[in-house]
């Protein structure tokens, strides 16, 4: 049986970064997220954060006019920001957790722990016909908390997974490939799509897109850092190969 296509989302936050490091408006993550679109991605991803250290507002109002593919809009469950998605209203909100302090994304959201807090959240975002999804570990209880959530999507963060293998500990890249997998099949029988994303190079997205219950991977900072030799087409050209010798 052919396997469901899989879906890149290149997510351009990197690009702002770099445009922020000098002030003024190059490069540019419309630009970019244009170039990406070129090349084969299925959607762009963009994190507002509440510090807008990469990308801004206006990016976000310009990605959602300007780019032909879904825009996936990732977000912490604040007040301000579901106001912003509302407003927006980007295909896809993507609910993270979010610490000031943190360089990245660096643990998953706990919906367990938080239901009644994310209830309304994801409510109001479902209710103006965002689909929403939850970044979470590849943890029973999480993925059980974002069923009853009623989250159409969960995205499984894959950031331990992939430190471990650059770290060469074999064992816990091992473990972290089990929970991964095992989270994958549970949430597919608790009618979740899923998603993958974070720390994701072409080795890791090659190995991912074998597992037929993932649907989309989010990809940001490898793609960015490709660019910068092979030039960002070049770089998602290289990623839609990689994932479609995977899926084979
Ligand atoms: N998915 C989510 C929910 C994220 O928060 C991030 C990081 O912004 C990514 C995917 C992309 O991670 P990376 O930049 O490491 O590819």
């Amino acid at each position: 049986m052919a396997l469901p296509y899989l879906r890149l989302g290149v997510n351009v936050d990197h690009v702002a970064t770099v445009r922020n490091a000098r002030g003024g408006r190059h490069p540019d993550p419309v630009h970019a997220a244009k170039i990406a679109i070129e090349a084969g991605a299925d959607g762009i991803t963009a994190h507002l954060r509440e510090d807008r250290r990469h990308i801004r507002d206006d990016d976000i109002a310009r990605l959602k006019a300007e780019i032909a593919k879904p825009l996936n809009l990732e977000m912490a469950a604040t007040d301000e920001m579901i106001r912003i998605a509302v407003a927006t209203r980007p295909h896809a909100a993507c609910l993270v957790p979010e610490r000031r302090e943190e360089r990245t994304t660096e643990g998953g959201l706990d919906a367990a722990g938080q239901q009644v807090q994310l209830a309304p959240a994801v409510a109001k975002l479902k209710r103006a016909g965002i689909r929403v999804s939850l970044f979470i570990a590849a943890e029973p209880a999480q993925i059980e908390a974002a069923a009853s959530l009623g989250a159409p999507v969960i995205e499984i963060h894959t950031g331990a997974w992939c430190d471990a293998l650059a770290e060469h500990r074999a064992a816990e890249a091992q473990c972290q490939w089990e929970r991964i997998r095992a989270g994958a099949k549970l949430a597919r029988e608790h009618g979740l799509e899923v998603h993958a994303g974070h720390g994701l190079d072409f080795d890791t997205a090659e190995t991912i897109a074998a597992l037929n219950e993932v649907v989309e991977l989010n990809i940001g900072h490898f793609l960015v850092g490709e660019a910068i030799t092979r030039g960002l087409g070049n770089a998602v050209k290289a990623m839609r190969a990689a994932m479609d010798r995977g899926r084979r």
